[in-house]
C-alpha cells in the first residue's frame, strides 16, 4: 500500500523525471545558428527560404512572385530601418520537422557593429555564406575569426551557383589556405552559371538536377542516380565528366567526414546551391540539422555548465534600446544556457546579487512580440531592461554561477567625442557612462589627465552615429566627433609594467580603456607589424581580456 507521504514523494519524483525528460527532449530538439556573410552574398534570400521551410512565413508551396516574397519578409527588416539608426539584429525562431531552430540574425554592412560579434557569442553554429563569384570577402573573414575564437562548427553554403562563378576547387582552396579551415564538400556542382546543371551528393552519388525556374519561382529538384542512363540525356557529358573527375580527386585527397573536426570548428562541410532559385536549400537544411551541434555547455566560474543542468541560467548578449520608439523601451536579449525558463520565474542577477521576477519575457520575431511562457537552452528571450542589465550579465536560479564575459573586439574607428557646451557637462557625462555600460560603444581615455574627453572606439561608423544621435535624443546633448586617424587597437597583455619595461614606442598612441588597461592605437597594420619587429617580446592582443573585480573609469 502506498502511504500519503509516499505518494507525495512519488509525485515529486514523477515531476522530477517529467521535467528532466522535458528538458532533455527540448535540448535534443534545438539547434541555434547565425549566418556570417558579406553584404550581397544572399543572406536575406537564404533566410527567407529557411523561414519558408520552417513555415515561419506563410507562402503556399513557396511559389510566389519575388516582389511579393520580398514584401512578406522585408517587414521586419523595414521595421529595423524605421527604427532609424538603432538598427538591430534579432532572433528568428522556427520549427522544421520536429526541431526548433533559432536563427540569430546578424545585421548587414551599414549596420555592422559589435552587436554582430556579440550575437556570435550566443550562437552554437555558424553558416558561412559565400557568393560563388566573389569567394571570401572582408566581412566574412572578420566574422569567421570570431567563430574561430569560440571553435564553433561552421557550415559553408556557396551561393549563386546559377551565375558564373569561380572554380569550385579554388573556392575550397581559398577557405583552406586563407582561413586554415579544412573543407568537406557534401555535394559537388555540375557546371556553373548558364551551364549549372545541378549537384552530385558526395556520399550517395545521387544527382539533383537544377532546372532554371522563372525569376522568383522555385526551381524543381529532380533526383537521379549517377548510373541512371537518363542522366546522359539531361546533362552534357563533358560537364558530368568534369564534375565526376573533380569529385574523385577530392575523394582521393580527403578522408571520410570527421564529425569531431566539424564540431570543433576545424572542418567545414560545404554545400553548393542557389538561394534565389531555392536550389539546394532544403537538402542543406536537412544535412545541417543532422550535423549541427545542439546547445553546448558554457564556461562559467564553476566550470562548464551543461544545458541539462536542472537550474535555469543564461547570459545577456545584446541590449537594444528603443525597439519600439513609441515606448522608448529597452530590451536585453538573453541566451538560455541551462534548465527550463518559465514566465514569472524569479532569478538572481549575478553581478548585483539582486533577485528579479521575469514577468514579461518576450519572443521577438521581427515586429511581432509574444510573451514567452517557457524557453529552453539554445533559445533567446527578450527582457525589458530598465537599465539593470549589461552585456555579459548572468541570470540564474539555484547556486551562484557567472558565465565568462563577452570579450570586447578590436575597434577600428576612433574619435574624440567633444561636448561643445560646458553647461551640458552633467548630461554629457551621464550619457557617455550609460551608453558605455550598455555596450553601445567602447570608450577609451587619454593617459594625459588633462585630456578627459572620451575617445569613442567602434567597429563600424554607424556605432558612432548611434551614440551621437542617442546623446542628443536621450540626454539632450549635442556632441561633435573628431576623428583620431587610427585604425588598429591592441591591448598590452602584460599591462602597464610590461609597457614600461619595453621603453619608448614609435608610431603609436598609448591610451587606456575604462578598466585602466593600456591600449595601443596604430594608424595601420604596417605600423603594428613594425612594432612587433622592434619589440618581439611585447605581447599584444586584438581582443580585450575579460574584466573582473575592477571599477571602470567614469567620466
Ligand atoms: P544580403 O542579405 O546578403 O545582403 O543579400 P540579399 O539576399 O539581399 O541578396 C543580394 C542580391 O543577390 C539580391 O539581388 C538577390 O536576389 C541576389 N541573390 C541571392 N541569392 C542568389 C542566387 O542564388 N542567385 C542569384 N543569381 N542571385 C541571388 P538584388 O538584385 O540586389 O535584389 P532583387 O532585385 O533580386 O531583390
Amino acid at each position: 500500500m502506498t502511504t500519503k507521504s509516499n505518494a507525495d514523494e512519488l509525485d515529486l519524483l514523477d515531476n522530477k523525471y517529467t521535467s528532466e525528460n522535458e528538458l532533455a527532449l527540448a535540448v535534443s530538439k534545438r539547434r541555434n545558428f547565425a549566418i556570417i556573410s558579406h553584404p550581397d552574398a544572399g543572406k536575406t534570400t537564404l533566410t527567407e527560404k529557411l523561414l519558408l521551410y520552417g513555415g515561419a512565413i506563410q507562402q503556399a508551396g513557396a511559389v510566389k512572385a519575388r516582389g511579393q516574397q520580398r514584401k512578406v519578409t522585408s517587414d521586419w527588416m523595414e521595421l529595423e530601418k524605421q527604427r532609424g539608426i538603432s538598427i538591430t539584429s534579432t532572433v528568428l525562431q522556427f520549427c522544421y520537422n520536429d526541431t526548433t531552430i533559432n536563427l540569430l540574425d546578424t545585421p548587414g554592412h551599414q549596420d555592422f557593429s559589435e552587436d554582430t560579434y556579440r550575437t556570435l557569442a550566443a550562437a552554437d553554429n555558424a553558416v558561412m555564406l559565400e557568393d560563388a563569384a566573389k569567394g571570401l570577402e572582408p566581412q566574412t573573414r572578420k566574422l569567421f575569426e570570431v567563430c574561430r575564437m569560440r571553435h564553433i562548427p561552421i557550415f559553408t553554403f556557396i551561393n549563386k551557383m546559377d551565375r558564373p562563378g569561380q572554380e569550385p576547387i579554388s573556392l575550397l582552396d581559398e577557405i583552406e589556405s586563407e582561413l586554415g579551415l579544412l573543407t568537406w564538400p557534401v555535394n559537388w556542382p555540375i557546371g556553373s552559371g548558364d551551364l549549372f546543371r545541378g549537384v552530385i551528393d558526395r556520399t550517395t552519388r545521387v544527382v539533383t538536377l537544377f532546372t532554371k525556374a522563372e525569376r522568383g519561382k522555385q526551381s524543381t529538384e529532380y533526383k537521379l542516380n549517377i548510373s541512371d542512363p537518363e542522366l546522359n540525356k539531361l546533362v552534357e557529358k563533358e560537364l558530368l565528366d568534369i564534375a565526376l573527375e573533380e569529385l574523385e580527386l577530392i575523394d582521393e585527397a580527403g578522408s571520410a567526414l570527421d564529425m569531431k573536426l566539424v564540431q570543433s570548428g576545424e572542418l567545414t562541410p560545404i554545400f553548393f546551391g542557389s538561394a534565389m532559385t531555392n536550389f539546394g536549400v532544403s537538402p542543406f537544411l536537412d544535412s545541417f540539422l543532422e550535423m549541427a551541434q545542439g546547445p553546448v555547455a558554457r564556461e562559467s566560474n564553476k566550470g562548464p555548465i551543461n544545458p541539462l543542468h536542472p537550474s535555469f541560467s543564461g547570459f545577456v548578449f545584446k541590449l537594444q534600446a528603443n525597439m519600439d520608439p513609441r515606448h522608448r523601451d529597452r530590451v536585453a536579449f538573453v541566451r538560455v544556457c541551462s534548465g527550463k525558463f518559465q514566465k514569472d520565474m524569479t532569478v538572481r542577477h549575478a553581478r548585483t546579487g539582486k533577485q528579479i521576477r521575469l514577468s514579461r519575457p518576450q519572443k521577438i520575431f521581427g515586429k511581432d512580440r509574444d510573451v514567452v511562457d517557457d524557453a529552453f537552452p539554445g533559445d533567446v528571450i527578450g527582457l525589458n531592461n530598465p537599465g539593470m542589465f549589461s552585456i555579459g550579465d548572468t541570470l540564474y536560479t539555484g547556486s551562484h554561477i557567472e558565465y565568462e564575459g563577452i570579450p570586447c573586439f578590436s575597434p577600428e574607428i576612433f574619435s574624440w567625442l567633444r561636448n561643445p557646451n560646458p553647461s551640458a557637462f552633467k548630461n554629457f557625462r551621464k550619457g557617455i557612462n550609460e551608453l558605455r555600460e550598455e555596450g553601445a560603444v567602447q570608450v577609451l581615455y587619454d593617459t594625459d589627465q588633462s585630456k578627459r574627453d572620451p575617445i569613442l572606439a567602434a567597429v563600424g561608423q554607424l556605432q558612432l552615429e548611434v551614440v551621437q544621435h542617442r546623446m542628443e535624443n536621450e540626454y539632450g546633448v549635442q556632441t561633435r566627433l573628431e576623428p583620431l586617424g587610427f585604425q588598429v587597437a591592441r591591448w598590452v597583455s602584460g599591462g602597464w609594467s610590461e609597457l614600461e619595461d619595453t621603453g619608448r614606442l614609435f608610431n603609436c598612441k598609448v591610451v587606456q580603456d575604462v578598466w585602466h588597461r593600456p591600449v595601443l592605437l596604430f594608424k595601420n597594420d604596417w605600423n603594428l607589424n613594425q612594432l612587433h619587429e622592434d619589440h618581439p617580446n611585447l605581447l599584444l592582443s586584438a581582443v580585450a581580456p575579460v574584466v573582473s573585480g575592477v571599477d571602470p573609469i567614469s567620466l
